[in-house]
């Protein structure tokens, strides 16, 4: 309770309390109980008094009509509002037709100076078209208080919208054209040939100003308490940008078309979208302007990417180079593989999230690694079996090479993988073949494969004969004294050391495993050869021995 009035009248005391309850309850006892008329009509003036203004509040109204909007003129609007509420109760007395007088009274004095305080918040909206906002304590009072006029609550924002909406395109331009304050920073423009610096720069700069121009917001509306305050903020807030939308898209698009190259179009796209993840989480999930255009940026820069990579594949289809003699990579899988690991490895450093990110992964793939297989395999079309094998196990070995460094890359790996064994099986059984038939071992390991036990004993076989045989088994012991001089020429323009190591390995068994059935064949009694350990002098396990 603020104030006791103590009204002393004839030895008659009367206590109007603060609170209005109480007050009416002492106001009717006393008015039914008091019979001296004089008593009577003191106190219902003195209770009337109540329902007035003081002369401090009416000037304090008034002086809102041309003067600057106070602390006092608020304190003066709430005693209005109070009474027209309280004032009510007046209704159900016999003072009916003060209350109603007073009722209409306060009434009006809140439409004028509702009216007053918007015209009053709107001309403040007006001027903030500076770069700088300083919302002002009052002007946060003011939409506290003109939440009570949704109508002119609504107004006042969108002159605040418009004017900051200018004040945002104002600051865009100029920091594009003439840089900060005395030039520093420097005008964002000056780096127009550097499509990431640039584009990176006008991105920065607006996520500051819809940060700032957010936080102004929330300051201005810091006492609303009324619900959708939230939205109201996201809705300005996309409103204020939307004027940096033009500028922006036309340099983004200018930057695009001039075709600065796929990888730099990548990195282009990743940037733009991760400032649109960046400041959708500032203006929320709304459908601001500056969102959809920086989202339709994105997708420019990214299909624009996408086609640069298949005109890279169409003009590879276009022009075939053919496998170098060492059947090593061609220069053009080279500077594709190179190429690939750039987009990669620029798609690695984006701050993309990762579903997105996979999503890209598996399209740039199938874009770059496609056609080059498809390459690989025409050009190598005209090389004999061995070349081919080695040439295509060279390609896909790169190929695996390049990708192992990066994530998402397990499925096309193991692809690539199979295809390098198919191409290792066949490089496996050639260099089996080379050996056996430098080895003078080819006809004969033939004849035992293909010898049925029904027919002649094999000793009697054309050319199976021992002396053959032992002629054979001189040209097989060079071998098995110096293996590594029996290899093919291809093995040693392998690229991979460990593919070749494989590969001798593996042809290797299939030696033992050819000279093991020779001399199973030689030493049973039904091939009819007189003493074959004369013949094969040495076992299995000892051949095996020597090679391992
Ligand atoms: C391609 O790269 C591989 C490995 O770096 C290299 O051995 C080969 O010579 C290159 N090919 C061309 C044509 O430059």
């Amino acid at each position: 309770c603020s104030f006791v009035k103590i009204y002393k009248k004839k030895k008659t005391f009367l206590i109007i309390n603060q609170s209005f309850k109480t007050d009416y309850l002492i106001f009717i006892l006393f008015f039914l109980y008091s019979h001296q008329l004089e008593i009577r009509a003191q106190v219902a003036n003195a209770f009337l008094a109540k329902f007035q203004l003081t002369s401090e509040e009416m000037s304090a109204l008034h002086a809102a009509r041309d003067g600057p909007i106070t602390e006092d003129f608020f304190k003066a609007l709430g005693r209005v509002k109070h009474i027209h509420n309280d004032v009510k109760v007046l209704l159900r007395t016999n003072q009916q037709t003060a209350g109603l007088e007073i009722m209409e009274q306060m009434a009006l004095l809140q439409e004028t100076s509702y009216e007053q305080l918007y015209r009053w918040a709107q001309n403040e909206c007006r001027a903030l078209t500076q770069e700088s906002c300083d919302i002002s304590p009052v002007l946060t009072q003011a939409m506290e208080s003109l939440q009570d006029r949704p109508v002119l609550y609504k107004y006042t924002l969108d002159e605040f919208g418009t004017a900051r909406r200018c004040a945002v395109v104002r600051g865009f331009i100029d920091a594009l054209t003439r840089g900060g304050p005395g030039g520093t920073p420097r005008p964002i423009e000056i780096h127009s040939h550097d499509p990431m610096r640039y584009v990176g720069d006008m991105l920065a700069w607006l996520h500051q100003a819809t940060a700032s121009e957010k936080e102004h917001l929330e300051a201005l509306l810091k006492q609303v308490s009324m619900q959708g305050v939230e939205e109201n903020i996201q809705e300005v807030v996309g409103h204020i940008t939307e004027g940096v939308c033009r500028p922006l898209k036309v340099r983004i698009e200018q930057v695009i078309v001039a075709e600065p190259g796929a990888v730099l179009l990548y990195k282009l796209s990743n940037l733009l979208k991760f400032y649109h993840h960046t400041i959708s989480g500032i203006v929320g999930t709304s459908l601001a302007a500056l969102l959809t255009t920086i989202e339709e940026m994105h997708l420019l820069s990214k299909k624009m990417f996408f086609n640069s990579l298949s005109l890279h594949a169409s003009k590879l289809m276009d022009k075939i180079e053919l496998p170098p003699p060492d059947l090593g990579p061609t220069c053009s899988l080279n500077q594709t593989l190179s190429l690939l690991r750039e987009v990669l490895a620029s798609h690695d450093s984006s701050v993309v999230p990762l579903d997105a990110r996979q999503a890209d992964f598996a399209q740039v793939l199938s874009c770059i690694l496609d056609p080059l297989l498809q390459l690989c395999t025409v050009s190598a079309s005209n090389l004999g079996i061995a070349d081919m094998a080695t040439y295509m196990v060279n390609s896909l070995y790169m190929m695996k090479t390049t990708l192992a460094l990066f994530e998402f890359t397990d499925k096309r790996l193991e692809m690539l993988e199979f295809q390098i064994e198919a191409h290792l099986d066949t490089l496996i059984n050639d260099q089996a073949s080379y050996v056996l038939t430098r080895a003078g071992l080819s006809y004969i390991y033939n004849c035992v494969q293909q010898h049925k036990p029904e027919q002649n004993p094999l000793a009697n076989v054309p050319s199976m004969d021992s002396a053959s045989l032992k002629a054979a088994m001189v040209q097989f012991d060079r071998y098995l004294s110096a293996p590594d001089s029996l290899m093919m020429p291809q093995l040693n323009f392998l690229l991979s050391a460990t593919l070749k190591e494989q590969i001798i390995k593996q042809s290797t068994e299939l030696v033992c495993r050819a000279y093991e059935e020779l001399y199973a064949a030689v030493m049973n009694p039904s091939s009819q050869y007189k003493e074959p350990e004369t013949i094969l002098q040495r076992s299995p396990q000892q051949v095996r021995t020597l090679l391992s």
